[in-house]
């Protein structure tokens, strides 16, 4: 330990820490860090307030009107620190093929020397002038048997309030801890230290970034951003990267999946969990409004992002959503898109790079038909649609938020939160589906035939890129079970991990999930989107229910069996056969082509990939010459 930059420095531990191995971690990091004050978050109410009130001070936050919106506020973030870096994030496994293609590696002691014990590591110093809070969190329900715990250390108070709102976060997750519990260490800084009399800005990041993954010592070293799943180590880099390779240790699955509640009107109800990739609407689908015609149903949320899920004694799959709130994409959601998740936003929220109203209310692209006549954007400028058009880029006005603007807000506040969204022994699971953003190829619906063909779905998604990470957008990449970015570990092992889930729990009698994949995207020749999505996708899960329970029809393709025409419900909803035709068909020469592309994505993954994947694609082949 660093002795001489210790001294003078207070731990302020809590007398309520009792876990020796933690406390010590703190003061070896608090050295490391150089850290000019540690505080140890307690999760209450008041400490929620003094953080925020701090934060407003600092003019991190600015107060929205609270007659329009209670008890909320808007961040800006720098315009540099806007969304994941996905190049900057690494899986250090000890060896570079457990890691797989898909991820970048370094190897760990490299790594450590660079962030740790090198002579300009970056975490030396990295929390200078800064106060270092202690934030422990339980991911999942307190003390339930499939949550884990995490502490994050981070120099940002922004993370601190933040990580409140999205975790189990305090005291509470100490005393599941105890003194000798399990924890995963999350170290975060922003990279920005502060010398004496130095003013602080906004939004403190640093250009450098490194997003940092050890899966062997499960730990989470992430440096030079305050965003999003950059900086909230609970959510991506604990709930995904590393909770896949505990679960592929351990026998379980750590998964980008909602998870949500139907009901039928005869009060049966099911639960499925959903594989979208970033932004594909994974938040609107968790909370989605039954459409005229579907009197009597009811669609709940339990998650909408992640979902942690284990084999039990009675042969069922059961889910958790390890979260507590949403980090949700702003733009695009309204009172169409998503009323629920509008009724959400009313208070209590966090927003950050939204646009700002005159009225000192928020907005974004799609809030409202027509844009109000003048806001301040996300980057603190004025806006009004005549400056948005002056500005525009490659024909698109400069829009008001930041495509990537997101809200902060617990899950409590969801009109339609799942009464068992909290239960411990979380809720058992009748399907899984997996769908991308595809404007062409894959058809509305798809039920796999069995469990492998199921995992060949999932395997080969691909989906058009979205603002959720930095780089290009609109363009198809091949996104694996939508864990391109978040699998811990060989995306190949990953695959098998998922079938000899299945085929052990095949082997004890056990019913598993049906498997579905779907794509809501297709476009017609006018560009388009033809399915009107949003409510209207209860009808695909309308017949996903009737098929578990076994009377609803459907017709084999080469791919799996989709409902005809026929086998959907339509009350309510005028969607003729020819946009449906347009919606579900197989066009051989596109599939010709797409499989072209799965042949490249196992080309990629050769190392380790399971048989049975290439076997699935021979048979697809077989009946699409056929
Ligand atoms: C998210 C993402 O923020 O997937 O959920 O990028
Ligand atoms: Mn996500």
């Amino acid at each position: 330990m660093n002795q001489p930059a210790l001294e003078g420095l207070r731990l302020n531990t809590p007398a309520y820490v009792t876990h020796a191995r933690l406390i010590e971690w703190v003061a070896e990091m608090a050295a490391l860090t150089e850290a000019s004050e540690v505080y140890w978050c307690n999760g209450s109410e008041q400490e929620y307030q003094r953080l925020t009130e701090q934060l407003v001070a600092a003019g991190t936050l600015m107060k929205l009107n609270p007659e329009l919106r209670p008890r909320s506020f808007l961040a800006r973030s720098d315009p540099s620190d806007v969304a994941r870096v996905e190049d900057r994030t690494f899986i250090c496994s000890a060896r570079k093929e457990d890691a797989g293609p898909t991820n970048n590696w370094v190897a760990p002691a490299e790594m450590r020397e660079l962030l740790q014990t090198g002579p300009n590591a970056l975490f030396k110093g990295a929390m200078r002038g800064r106060t270092m809070y202690v934030v422990p969190f339980s991911m999942g329900p307190l003390g339930s048997h499939i949550a884990h715990i995490g502490v994050e250390l981070t120099d940002s108070p922004y993370v601190a309030v933040s990580m409140r709102t999205m975790t189990r976060m305090g005291r509470g997750a100490l005393d599941v801890l105890g003194s000798h519990g399990e924890f995963v260490p999350c170290v975060h800084t922003v990279g920005a230290p502060l010398e004496p009399g130095q003013a602080d800005v906004a939004w403190p990041c640093n250009k450098t970034k490194y997003i940092v993954h050890y899966p062997e010592t499960r730990e989470i070293w992430s440096y030079g951003s305050g965003y999003g799943g950059n900086a909230l180590l609970g959510k991506k880099c604990f709930a995904l990267r590393i909770a896949s390779t505990m679960g592929r240790d351990q026998g379980w699955l750590a998964e980008h999946m909602l998870i949500l509640g139907v009901t039928n009107p005869q009060g049966r109800k099911y639960h499925v969990a959903a594989a979208f990739p970033s932004a594909c609407g994974k938040t609107n689908f968790s909370m989605l409004v039954p459409p005229e015609g579907y009197e009597g149903w009811k669609v709940t949320t339990i998650g909408d992002d992640i979902a942690w899920i284990k084999p039990h004694a009675d042969g069922r799959l059961y889910a958790i959503n390890p979260e507590a709130g949403y980090f949700g994409v702003a733009p695009g959601t309204n009172y169409h898109t998503n009323p629920n998740c509008m009724d959400s936003l009313k208070s209590d929220v966090i927003f950050t790079n939204v646009a700002l109203t005159d009225d000192g209310d928020v907005w974004w692209e799609g809030m409202t038909e027509e844009p109000p006549a003048h806001l301040v954007d996300w980057q603190g400028r004025d806006w009004t649609p005549a400056i948005a058009k002056a500005n525009a880029v490659d024909g698109k006005p400069r829009p008001a938020a930041h495509p990537n603007a997101r809200f902060t807000v617990a899950a409590t506040n969801n009109p339609v939160l799942d009464p068992q969204w909290d239960d411990p022994d979380g809720v058992a699971i009748d399907a899984f589906i997996f769908g991308g953003r595809r404007s062409t190829t894959v058809p509305l619906v798809t039920e796999a035939r069995n469990w492998s063909e199921g995992i060949y779905m999932a395997a080969t998604m691909g989906s058009e890129t979205t603002a959720a990470a930095a780089g290009a957008q609109g363009v198809v990449r091949r996104d694996p079970f939508a864990m391109l970015p978040f699998a811990g570990y060989n995306m190949a092992d990953y695959f098998q991990h998922w079938l000899d889930l299945g085929a052990k729990m095949q082997a004890t009698g056990a019913t598993l999930p049906r498997i579905y994949c779907v794509n809501w995207f297709r476009k017609g020749a006018d560009g388009k989107f033809v399915w009107p999505g949003y409510g209207e996708n209860m009808r695909v899960l309308d017949w996903m229910i009737r098929r578990i329970e076994g009377h609803a029809g459907g017709a084999d393709n080469v791919f799996g069996i989709s409902p005809r025409y026929e086998d959907l419900r339509w009350d309510g909803l005028a969607f003729t056969r020819e946009q449906y035709a347009s919606v579900i068909g197989i066009d051989r020469a596109a599939w010709q082509q797409e499989l072209k592309l799965h042949a490249e994505l196992f080309q990629q993954l050769a190392h380790h990939l399971p048989p049975e994947l290439p076997a699935t694609k021979a048979r697809i082949e077989e009946r699409l010459a056929a």
